[in-house]
């Protein structure tokens, strides 16, 4: 069954039903200020950080689900009939509905009883405010009066504290808006403020949340809206909203429209200018324009026609999307991640930026630097930190030891070493930044300390300790234990890739001697892996504090594991007999027609071996689902191995727009990668969740683009080394990299997978398969054969 469709031509996913499985989001905002809004204008908005600058409030888990939001309501005068032109909350039946989720907007169409609506929201480039402008059109034959009312419930800034504490709350009504200015100094929070405010004449309005919605009433029929009047009355200790009342006349098929701004100023902000400005539609019209522009241009540096047009739907527009929004908020504030607890992951944005790069390298420089003013000086780093005050810090799970990723600092190469590729940058590795607890030193230096702090943190066969988790989060096999032995074969292999890279980067930038001694190391712990964690078909997963393996065929429960087998291949530690065993085992015990599962078979309750992901029931989440995020694992190691009809399989199978036609299956949005797929070991198998904020983002649209698709960046100019399926005989894609803009056209005659020998560049016949980086503000055209 399917609630909507993309409109590939206007890059929008429509969804023609309300009742959407669960709410099917959008992100409103690619600078500071972020609106996650719903297909029925559900959601919340916030200022750079979900936890301390939370505009409008939203209750996780509610009954009835998916409130409160930016909501409207329309009153028709003279029956006293009212709806909201958003479904929710009033929730009366539609004459036609239709929503179309476009790259950071969202237009929702509305006719109830010959009234029709139709409400753009957006967040203009520049200003801190989201736009909705609502047409309203008269399609019956009578005039009609009608009261407009717009609401938004008002966060009091900390999101977590205020849940529980309003007694601060003051709204006030001047401007022709409601203004939140809830302050409380010894908390920070003070000198700034959030409006609504309305372009038609507010004829009334309330700031105080029991006085427009009523007690004993809820969003659906407010007193306010039932009355047909609010009742001004401002906040003052408690319950703040925003909600302003205009009245609108329409003649039979007349059409008017109305400007409601929800937004956050500071104290040096005049936000009557961002009133003026809007208040004149032609300036809403030019700022929508700004916007599309802006994305025109975001998805002109990567563009495929490939005979897969879901393929290209999905890179060329959704995947590229989701990257940028996972880039921007990290795992902060989505549907499911409530905007409290953790702030930018430092592993999940390390990768974040591997996806996004391409799109804009700057606002990556940038964002390495504050993630890597985390690292200590020993070289680990903080497991997270607030995109705001930009502070590291631990998560706190209360058993008073040290929360310790043992990942975290490994990606640090691979984010750098991506940056680098894409620009040319190689003077970054020079860059002086600070240590959280000492002076400042290189960039590179950052790097090795990093590689260093893990050499040193060995246990169990001289592999790398696991200490609290590693790139699992719920992979607990030290709990309860203070002996410290446990180690991670991931880790170990995380580790090796991440040497060579820190190694060939320290040969960059002539430090000839680390980089031998890196290298050194990388052999060494190559060598570790392959004596001890080779299990005959596939890698072991970890050790325990015992030194037994996790993840071997004598156990009955984690017997084989995704993770060590595709880092194996993708880290070069497997070598080619190896590397195939271990893959087809992936293959064989752990694919599904949805994706790769994390492991098999599921825990089926409680196990301290693992510790907290066997909290999960089996298949859901850490528990052996398929975890999308490393589902691109293992198609870029399938395509290492040349195998590009296995590569391609993984993808599609685990592709969103795949299930579109099975949305009661998936429930989670079909234009947008999860987090996690319930597996087979499930009774909702192929169920999805944790949409939009997840690794699933970078690394698909790496594989894709660059593994399936084979367009690499490389520190001397562009490799192009698809490893396609056999049945495509021919694609081209358009890049931008490092200014030149590069058409390339791959030709596949013989149904192969992989082998680009030499490549016609303008004509020219070159060696090889890397297109030099000379070509700078060029249009250059190229064709590579497969043969
Ligand atoms: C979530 C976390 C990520 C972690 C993964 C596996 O996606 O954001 O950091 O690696 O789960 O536990």
């Amino acid at each position: 069954m399917k609630y909507g469709f993309f409109d590939g031509s206007n890059k929008e996913y429509v969804i023609e039903r309300p009742d959407t499985p669960v709410p099917w989001i959008n992100y409103l905002g690619v600078e500071n200020y972020c609106g996650l809004i719903s297909n029925t204008a559900g959601g919340y908005s916030f200022y750079k950080d979900p936890k301390l600058r939370r505009i409008t409030r939203y209750r996780y888990n509610n009954v009835p689900v998916d409130r409160p939001g930016r909501y409207i309501y329309i009153r028709n005068n003279g029956t006293g009939d009212f709806w909201s032109p958003t479904w929710q909350p009033a929730c009366k039946s539609p004459d036609k509905y239709e929503c179309r989720h476009g790259l950071s907007y969202t237009r929702i169409s509305y006719s109830y009883k010959k009234t029709d609506t139709q409400i753009l929201y957006f967040v203009p480039l520049g200003d801190n405010c989201e736009i909705w402008r609502m047409k309203i059109k008269n399609s019956s034959e009578r005039a009609g009066q009608f009261d407009i009312f717009a609401y938004v419930e008002f966060c009091l800034w900390e999101a977590q504290r205020e849940m529980v504490d309003w007694d601060h709350a003051v709204t006030k009504f001047k401007n022709n808006a409601i203004y939140n200015v809830t302050q409380y100094p010894q908390r920070g929070v003070t000198g700034f403020c959030s409006y609504l405010w309305s372009s038609q004449p507010v004829v009334s309005w309330d700031g105080f949340r029991d006085s427009f919605i009523g007690k004993y009433h809820s969003e659906t029929n407010p007193i306010a809206v039932e009355n047909g009047c609010c009742n001004n009355v401002h906040a003052c200790g408690w319950s703040a909203c925003g909600a302003l009342h205009n009245k609108i006349e329409l003649e039979p098929g007349e059409e008017k429209s109305v400007t409601f701004i929800l937004g956050y100023a500071e104290n040096d902000d005049n936000e009557n200018k961002v009133f003026d400005k809007y208040a004149n539609p032609e300036n809403i019209t030019r700022a929508f324009n700004q916007l599309k522009d802006y994305w025109a241009d975001v998805l002109s540096h990567y563009c495929v026609t490939s005979p897969d047009e879901q393929l290209n739907q999905m890179v060329n527009i959704w995947n590229q999307y989701q990257v940028c929004t996972t880039f921007n908020w990290s795992r902060t504030a989505s549907y499911y991640e409530e905007g409290i607890g953790r702030g930018m992951g430092f592993r999940d944005s390390c990768q974040d930026t591997q996806g996004f790069v391409y799109q804009i390298p700057s606002k990556v420089r940038q964002r390495l630097i504050d993630l890597f003013s985390t690292q200590f000086s020993n070289g680990r780093v903080a497991h997270q930190y607030s995109p705001l005050t930009k502070q590291g810090f631990e998560p706190n799970e209360g058993d008073g030891r040290l929360w310790q990723a043992s990942d975290d600092h490994l990606w640090m190469a691979l984010a750098v070493d991506d940056y680098i590729k894409e620009t040319g940058d190689l003077d970054f590795l020079n860059q002086p930044i600070p240590f959280s607890d000492g002076s400042a030193s290189s960039l590179y230096e950052h790097l090795k300390r990093a590689i260093i702090y893990t050499w040193n943190q060995t246990g169990h066969y001289g592999l790398p300790k696991i200490k609290t988790v590693d790139w699992n989060d719920c992979l607990k096999i030290n709990l309860f234990s203070d002996k410290d032995m446990a180690v991670s074969v991931m880790v170990a292999e995380q580790f090796v890739l991440s040497a060579r890279i820190t190694a060939n980067l320290a040969r960059l930038c002539n430090h000839s001697n680390d980089a031998a001694e890196i290298l050194q190391m990388a052999q060494e712990m190559m060598d570790r892996i392959n004596n001890h964690a080779w299990d005959g078909k596939w890698y072991v997963r970890a050790f325990d504090n015992q030194g037994v393996p996790l993840g071997s065929s004598k156990e009955k429960y984690g017997r084989i594991w995704l993770n060590s087998q595709v880092w194996a291949v993708i880290s070069g530690v497997a070598q080619p007999d190896r590397a195939i065993q271990c893959m087809d085992s992936v293959y064989e015990n752990l694919f599904t027609k949805y994706g790769v599962a994390l492991f098999k078979p599921a825990y089926p309750s409680w196990d301290i071996k693992v510790g907290s992901l066997s909290t999960y029931p089996p298949g859901v989440k850490e528990n052996g689902s398929i975890f999308c995020h490393t589902n691109p694992w293992a198609i870029i190691a399938e395509c290492i191995l040349g195998r590009g009809n296995r590569a391609y399989e993984y993808y599609k199978a685990n592709l969103p727009c795949c299930a579109n036609d099975v949305a009661e299956i998936r429930c989670a949005e079909p234009y947008i990668y999860a987090q996690t797929i319930k597996s087979d070991e499930h009774r909702d198998f192929g169920q999805a969740s944790n949409s939009w904020l997840t690794g699933a983002a970078s690394w698909n649209f790496k594989a894709a683009s660059q593994y399936i698709l084979g367009i690499q960046p490389d520190y001397d100019g562009l490799k192009i080394d698809p490893c396609i399926p056999s049945h495509f005989k021919s694609l081209s894609v358009t890049r931008k990299f490092r200014e030149a803009l590069i058409n390339i056209q791959i030709e596949n005659p013989h149904c192969l997978n992989k082998g680009v020998k030499s490549l016609l560049v303008n004509g020219n016949k070159i060696e090889g398969n890397t297109l030099p980086g000379k070509y700078s503000k060029k249009t250059v055209n190229v064709t590579a054969n497969i043969i």
